[in-house]
């Protein structure tokens, strides 16, 4: 029951919390991938080789140990530069996750260059952490914040974008390259060069795309862009941000206090060379020594493998899950044009209720508003039940979600 395009095997060997049942006997499937992946031995590993052999500050000490952990830490950030394919190392930061990130360019580059009457757009199917920091920074600044609607079929209703950057008064367009909800792959390059041909700056949130998609800022040529680790492979509390040097250059830091600076004299400061300039305080060390596992994990198995497989096991869900008497789909049937998230309804059972009863069968799926209220606005629903699938997940897991789920429709006479 493996998808025809990985050992997936042999990779669930490497993830033991895929080995435990939950509710006494019950095998764990695991579908909550969008909110976060699970981690393999060789993550789990490098971040206890960490503290039991060379747990030491970064940057600071000439010491043995110190001089091991800053080489671990900047090799990430030379594996993160190759896995997105960056020219200029020193254009990664190293923050918490995307949603500092995302606050990180809202606030520093944001306060700089949006002003009174200026327009920010975002779209309908963003994650919170893409429209809070806008809606500060835009209220702060008097400035509208508009938003590309969605159709019917999960998609950006881009002539809407173009009316935005006729008004020549946007500053910036922010948006997922692709939906934490409806799994909609956005059509970023093309958002992209409309945004640049009108010199419009573009934020890229990465966060669901780079863990399944391979990604190429070369190729994007975005100005800003924004994913997190833990949801592919990686550890909590570390995410990327990227951006254009001559952006990052000019603009101010975000966070003050150690390691940012160059010189710090009563009253004025001077500041570090990118990326450091950003990176303020003792960062997220042994987390990120993580990431460069698990970025080493995906790079073995290879991205366009990993999309492969997702295709495979997302279509084999969609076709089945179509069959369920009650069932209401989000977002498009064309499976080109989506990753391998399922957000649905069954009859009127409450998202919650449904999440409840398919765990008593050891599946764990999210249900309720995915941090994306705008969106279940537009959809006109309250919440979804939403399942994700990773590297590890396979056809036979489908089919007991799948059984499970009828179980809950006879449950509930639907
Ligand atoms: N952003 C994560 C999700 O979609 C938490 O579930």
């Amino acid at each position: 029951m493996q998808t025809s395009v990985i050992n997936i095997e042999n990779i669930r060997n490497d993830f033991p919390i895929l080995k435990r049942k939950v509710h006494k006997d019950k095998p764990l499937v695991y579908f909550d991938n969008a909110a976060t992946s699970q981690k393999p031995i060789q993550v789990i590993d490098s971040i206890s080789n960490y503290y039991l052999n060379y747990n030491s500050n970064i940057h600071r000490a000439v010491h043995e140990l110190a001089e091991e952990s800053t080489v671990a830490y900047e090799l990430t950030r030379d594996k993160v530069a190759k896995f997105i394919n960056v020219k200029n190392r020193e254009e990664l930061i190293f923050v918490r996750g995307t949603t500092e990130a995302i606050n990180l360019v809202a606030y520093s580059w944001g306060r700089q260059n949006v002003q009174k009457d200026d327009i920010v757009v975002t779209t309908e199917y963003e994650h919170h952490s893409n429209i809070v920091p806008w809606q500060l920074l835009t209220k702060e600044k008097g400035a509208k914040l508009e938003y590309i609607g969605v159709d019917d079929n999960g998609e950006l209703k881009l002539d809407q974008l173009d009316a935005y950057l006729d008004t020549g008064k946007v500053k910036i367009v922010t948006f997922s390259q692709m939906s934490n909800v409806l799994g909609t792959i956005s059509k970023t390059e093309e958002i992209i060069k409309k945004c640049h041909q009108k010199g419009v700056r573009v934020l890229v949130d990465g966060a669901q795309s780079v863990p399944h998609l391979k990604v190429d800022i070369q190729k994007l040529d975005c100005d800003f862009f924004a994913f997190s680790a833990h949801k592919m492979l990686g550890p909590t509390g570390v995410g990327v941000l990227w951006a254009k040097k001559e952006l990052l250059e000019n603009m101010a830091p975000f966070n003050a206090g150690g390691d940012m600076i160059r010189e710090v004299h009563k009253y004025e400061t001077t500041w570090n060379d990118l990326p450091y300039k950003f990176e303020a305080g003792t960062p997220n060390i042994a987390d990120v020594i993580g990431f460069s596992a698990a970025l080493d994990y995906l790079d073995k198995i290879g991205m366009d493998k990993v999309r492969e497989h997702e295709i495979e096991l997302t279509k084999y869900a969609l076709d089945k899950i179509s069959a369920v008497k009650g069932i209401v789909l989000y977002g498009t049937p064309d499976i080109t044009k989506r990753g391998g998230v399922i957000s649905f309804n069954l009859g009127d059972i409450h998202p919650h209720d449904l999440a409840t009863i398919i765990d008593e069968d050891g599946i764990a799926i999210r249900s309720g508003h995915h941090c994306a209220q705008v969106l279940m606005e537009r959809l006109d629903v309250s919440a979804t039940s939403r399942a994700s699938f990773y590297i590890y997940n396979t056809k036979e897991e489908v089919d007991v979600f799948i059984r499970s789920l009828n179980r809950a429709r006879e449950l509930f006479r639907i």
